[in-house]
């Protein structure tokens, strides 16, 4: 049976993934500062708005009003989708010692009859991760548990341990439980029925690996955008590193942000000058 796919309308975009995401899909949007992750996610909620399909920008560090202004440079009708209901702009507020994260995004789906969702982001989740309450799907927990249990008997068994060895160990469970609250987070807004745009950081110094190193994994999708100089021209460029049940190109396609947002060309980026400089 053919996959039910949604239609980001981002032009020169659904053509490169067979015809858009698959449903209830898992898309990482992975980039530098000013990539341009925002507008993508943006461009995707107005575009499916516009065709009968609601959505929902959750903001964790800029106001709704930042979000929408960017809208409103492209002439994108956010006020009056916001009015009619068909997006809604959700803000955090990280000022609370618990947040009950999915209990908000469930209801507000269900209020809104929201079938797509974009989350800005996942690095700024993992910075404020102590106040994020996050349900623990039981299979995975018991996954998880075993694994703690495996690298503990390895530390353990790592023979007499001085402090500083001690205080390693303390930091690197401590490290292990907030990678893993990422994982559930994840596999939450899995299991939330919409199609999810995650945006998020690369790790500095490390491109193209995210900040947490293990949402690329988990996420079914991963678009990773960047601006690339070669030369004395900049280049904006595209992606698709993943995109499970979808067979895709792998090479960077170049992508411009227009008067009108977000616009890929078509043509390949760097035409592998970047590749035969390795050799
Ligand atoms: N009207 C416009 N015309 C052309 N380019 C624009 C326009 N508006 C914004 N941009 C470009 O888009 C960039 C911002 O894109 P966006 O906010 O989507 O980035 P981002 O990847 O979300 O960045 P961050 O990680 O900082 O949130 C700006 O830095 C600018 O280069
Ligand atoms: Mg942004």
């Amino acid at each position: 049976m053919e996959l039910e796919r949604v239609k980001t309308g981002i032009p020169g975009f659904d053509n490169l993934i067979q015809g858009g995401i698959p449903k209830g899909f898992n898309v990482l949007l992975l980039g530098q500062p000013g990539a341009g992750k925002t507008i993508f996610g943006l461009q995707y909620l107005v575009n499916g708005a516009m065709a009968g399909e609601n959505g929902i920008y959750v903001s964790l560090d800029s106001s709704n009003e930042m979000v929408k202004s960017q809208g409103r440079v492209f002439g994108w009708d956010v006020d009056g989708l916001e009015k009619s209901g068909k997006i809604n702009f959700m803000k955090i507020r990280l000022d609370k010692p618990k947040i009950y994260l999915f209990d908000m995004l469930r209801d507000a789906i269900k209020k809104s009859n929201a079938t797509r969702l974009v989350f800005d982001s996942l690095a700024d989740f993992e910075i404020n991760i102590d106040q994020f309450i996050v349900p623990i799907d039981y299979n995975l927990k018991k996954e998880a548990e075993e694994e703690d249990a495996r690298n503990r008997t390895q530390l353990e068994g790592a023979g007499s341990s001085p402090a500083g060895d001690q205080m390693h160990a303390r930091v690197f469970y401590k490290g292990h439980s907030e990678r893993r609250t990422s994982y559930f987070a994840i596999n939450e807004f899995g299991n939330l029925g919409t199609t999810n745009m995650l945006i998020t950081e690369e790790q500095m110094g490390e491109e193209q690996s995210s900040i947490d190193g293990i949402s690329e994994y988990i996420c079914d999708g991963v678009l990773r955008f960047s601006i690339e100089r070669i030369a004395k021209e900049a280049t904006r460029s595209l992606t698709i590193k993943k995109m499970r049940n979808t067979d895709h190109t792998l090479d960077s396609m170049v992508f411009k942000i227009t008067q009108k947002g977000i616009h890929l060309s078509g043509d390949m980026a760097f035409q592998g000058s970047k590749v035969s400089g390795i050799t």
